[in-house]
């Protein structure tokens, strides 16, 4: 009998021939301006048999850029490199979303180039980050006002429509693992005393705002969201259970109305509450983070035992071009290179062979 991890489903809009979703990963070889250039076009058409491919994190505005290398959605090249993408993927019967990101504070005026680094707060995340220079402390960001708030949600609309226009077939607003939306969320990093902060709803609007915003413009059903509660990494810090239990609620309540195509939920614990409060909402992508590599058996148990609808994949895809054929006949995986995540070129990105 086949897994039924191995049959088509569709997430709104979405047709996905299985149920392995390419997780969003960072990759950074888009080069300085951000354009997406034949090893991008490559690696997602390498990769167009998982059920959906998710892209890496993208910038909407340069403002919101975290790494250098990192591709963006803003121009019209970069519209253009993304369109030989998508074009590629489906021109292998593959379905790829694109996951708009904005850094918020995990930025640096040296990269964003635009002067100043912005978050819901002027405190600065801890850590370094890496600029054209070496290494440095991440920077105490500016506090946006509320006007410029509107403006960070009109960013991910205009985006949402450049990846449309560029024929992606849908996308993933990131509002997970430290970030600008996530920032809004914690409430280590908003300490924010107007509408946007203040109360578990009040961190919530911003995700709600952009989210429904960017369903307005490119539809619900091509829409979905990521969200990592109780992750706890790059400084945003979700430590007590019942405002995190709060916050969630109350994103889960914004978002249930408009009937988004997915929700993409990295957890540790995906039968928990917090993971299945979000199927009310939306089918579920599920995700347990970056303590252990997600396995075929583990992937096979999130459908089979209804967990999720969806489990989307990291390392593993980055290591297997065939992953979905690998899985679904019990071959042998190749083993995935951290030491090449992040560097350029090729190697460690193009040259994993298929079988
Ligand atoms: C190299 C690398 C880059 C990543 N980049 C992103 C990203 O851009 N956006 C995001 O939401 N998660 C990102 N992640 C997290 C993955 O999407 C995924 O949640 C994580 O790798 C755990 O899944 P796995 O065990 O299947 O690898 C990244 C992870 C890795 C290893």
């Amino acid at each position: 009998m086949t897994n039924k991890l191995f049959t088509p489903t569709t997430l709104g809009a979405l047709n996905l021939r299985n149920r392995l979703v390419m997780a969003p990963l960072t990759r950074i070889r888009a080069g300085e301006d951000g354009v997406p250039g034949d090893l991008l076009v490559e690696h997602y058409r390498q990769r167009a048999s998982m059920g959906m491919i998710i892209t890496e994190g993208t910038w909407p505005v340069r403002e919101g850029r975290t790494w250098i290398g990192q591709p963006g959605i803003e121009t019209a090249e970069q519209v253009a490199g993304w369109r030989r993408v998508a074009d590629a993927v489906h021109a292998e019967g593959g379905t790829i979303v694109m996951q708009i990101m904005h850094g918020g504070r995990i930025s640096h005026p040296a990269i964003s180039l635009t002067g100043r680094t912005v978050a819901p707060s002027a405190i600065a995340a801890p850590g370094e980050i890496r600029i054209p220079d070496g290494k440095t402390p991440l920077p105490v960001p500016d506090a946006l006002t509320e006007q410029e708030i509107a403006g960070i949600v009109a960013g991910f609309v205009a985006a949402a429509r450049n990846a449309i226009e560029a024929g992606l077939d849908g996308v993933e607003i990131h509002g997970a693992n430290g970030y600008l939306i996530h920032q809004f969320l914690a409430p280590n990093a908003n300490s924010r005393d107007d509408s946007y902060g203040g109360t578990p709803a009040g961190r919530a609007r911003l995700a709600i705002e952009v989210v429904t915003a960017v369903s307005e413009a490119i539809g619900p059903e091509r829409t979905g969201i990521r969200v990592s509660p109780e992750h706890n990494i790059q400084g945003a810090l979700e430590t007590d259970p019942d405002d995190l239990a709060a916050t969630y609620a109350a994103l889960a309540d914004g978002l249930a109305p408009l009937g988004l195509a997915f929700v993409d939920v990295l957890h540790h614990e995906p039968a928990g509450v917090l993971t299945q409060s979000f199927r009310k909402v939306a089918p579920v992508i599920a995700n347990t983070g970056f303590g252990t590599q997600t396995t075929r058996d583990e992937a096979i148990a999130l459908i089979e035992q209804n967990v999720a609808e969806a489990a989307a994949v990291g390392r593993a895809a980055i290591a297997n071009p065939d992953l979905a054929a690998r899985w679904q006949h019990d071959t042998e995986e190749n083993a995935a290179d951290p030491s090449t995540f992040y560097t350029p070129g090729p190697r460690g990105y193009t040259d994993y062979p298929a079988r």
